[in-house]
C-alpha cells in the first residue's frame, strides 16, 4: 500500500520554487484522492458506488496560499460584498481557518491597491481582541483573505439564537472591543463598521474584532457598491461626509450596544434613507430599560460632535464597563472561596 505523504511534503509540492509559476493543484489533488480512494474503497463489489471521498474531493476547492496549501469547505458566513469560508490548513496540523473571498472585479483598481495596502498593515496587527488575519491570496479575479476562525460566529448570530444580551455580558463584552479599538486608534487605524455582525465569538466567549477597514475602503470608491452599506450604525459625520474621526468607532459602538439590548441597532424599522436623516437630526433613542449607568455610557457614544465624543481609552473607565466588571469579578472570587 502506497504511504501517504506528510503535510510537510504536501505543502513543498503545492509550492513552486519561483513562487508565481502556476500550479496543478486539481491534479495532485487527484493523485492523494486516488490514494484515499484505494485505502477505503471495497476490495470487489457489484453494488452501485456511492459518491466517497475521492468524488467529494475533487469538488473542492484547494488555494495554494502564501501560508501554505488549504481546502475550502462549507459557508460559514455572507457579508455585504464577501462570502467566508471554513477552510482546512495542510500544515500546522490541519488547523482551521476562515477565508473570506471577494471578487476583484467589483472594485477599482485604486481601491483595491487600498485595501492591499491596510491588509499588510492588518498582518502586522497583534491583539487579543482583533481577529489575526494570516495571509492573502489571488487567484484570476478571485481575492482571498485567510484568518483565524472563529467557532461561535458573530454576535449577531448569537442575538438571533439567544435573543438580547443582559447589561453585564454587554459590557464584558464591549470592554474586549474598547480594548481592541484602544490598540487600533494608536496603531491609526479607524474601523468604520462596527457591529454585532463584525464582532466574533470564541468557543471560550472571548470576542474580537473582524472585517475592518475592507469594507468602508471598498463602499467609499465604488458607486456600484455604495448602496451596500447599512446606515443603521453610521454616526453623523460619516452620513454628512465630514470626515471620519476616531470617535466615529464610538458611536458605532454605542449603536451595538442598541443592537445587542434590544437586537436592533437605533431606526432599524425605519428605511435606510429616513434612518440617516433621523441619526443626523435627532440622533438615537436610548432605551428606557437600560440602567442608569448604561443611559450616560450611550449618551457620551451619542453626542455629535465628534471631537466632543470620549476616546475608548476613557470610556474603558467608564462605571458602566467597571462596575460590570467589578461585579463578575466579585462572583468568580465568590465562587472560588465557596468551591
Ligand atoms: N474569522 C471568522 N471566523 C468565523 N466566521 C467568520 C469569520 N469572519 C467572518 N465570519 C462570518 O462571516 C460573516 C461575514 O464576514 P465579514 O468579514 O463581516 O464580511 P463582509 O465584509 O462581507 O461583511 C460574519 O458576520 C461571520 O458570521
Ligand atoms: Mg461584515
Amino acid at each position: 500500500m502506497k504511504k501517504l505523504a506528510s503535510s510537510d511534503q504536501l505543502s513543498t509540492m503545492g509550492s513552486s520554487p519561483i513562487g508565481h509559476e502556476k500550479i496543478d493543484i486539481k491534479g495532485k489533488v487527484s493523485a492523494i484522492s486516488a490514494v484515499f480512494n484505494a485505502k477505503l474503497a471495497p476490495q470487489a463489489s457489484s453494488a452501485p458506488r456511492q459518491e466517497g471521498i475521492s468524488d467529494i474531493q475533487k469538488k473542492r476547492v484547494v488555494l495554494d496560499t502564501e501560508i501554505g496549501l488549504l481546502t475550502l469547505g462549507e459557508s460559514i458566513g455572507r457579508g455585504a460584498f464577501a462570502q467566508v469560508y471554513k477552510a482546512l490548513l495542510w500544515s500546522k496540523n490541519g488547523s482551521t481557518v476562515a477565508v473570506k473571498k471577494f471578487s476583484v472585479d467589483k472594485v477599482d483598481k485604486g481601491v483595491y491597491q487600498s485595501i492591499q495596502a491596510e491588509l499588510t498593515l492588518l498582518k502586522r496587527l497583534n491583539h487579543h481582541n482583533i481577529v489575526h488575519v494570516l495571509g492573502q491570496h489571488r487567484e484570476g479575479s478571485d481575492h482571498y483573505i485567510i484568518m483565524e476562525y472563529m467557532e461561535n460566529g458573530s454576535l449577531l448570530s448569537i442575538i438571533k439564537e439567544f435573543g438580547s444580551l443582559p447589561e453585564q455580558l454587554i459590557a464584558a463584552y464591549m470592554d474586549q472591543i474598547l480594548s481592541a479599538l484602544v490598540y487600533l486608534h494608536s496603531e491609526g487605524i479607524i474601523h468604520r463598521d462596527i457591529k454585532a455582525a463584525n464582532i466574533l465569538l470564541t468557543k471560550d466567549g472571548d470576542v474580537k474584532l473582524a472585517d475592518f477597514g475592507v469594507a468602508s475602503a471598498i463602499q467609499e470608491g465604488t458607486e456600484r457598491l455604495s448602496v451596500i452599506g447599512s446606515p443603521y450604525w453610521m454616526p453623523p459625520e460619516m452620513i454628512e461626509m465630514t470626515g471620519v474621526h476616531h470617535t466615529s468607532d464610538v458611536w458605532s459602538l454605542g449603536a451595538t450596544i442598541i443592537e445587542l439590548l434590544t437586537t436592533e441597532p437605533p431606526f432599524f424599522k425605519t428605511n435606510p434613507m429616513s434612518a440617516m436623516f433621523q441619526i443626523v437630526q435627532e440622533g438615537p433613542v436610548i432605551p428606557p430599560e437600560a440602567s442608569s449607568e448604561l443611559k450616560d455610557f450611550l449618551s457620551l457614544c451619542f453626542k455629535k460632535n465628534p471631537e466632543e465624543r470620549p476616546q475608548a481609552l476613557t470610556l474603558r473607565n467608564h462605571p458602566f464597563i467597571v462596575n460590570n466588571n467589578i461585579m463578575v469579578l466579585f462572583v468568580l472570587v465568590v465562587l472560588c472561596f465557596f468551591h
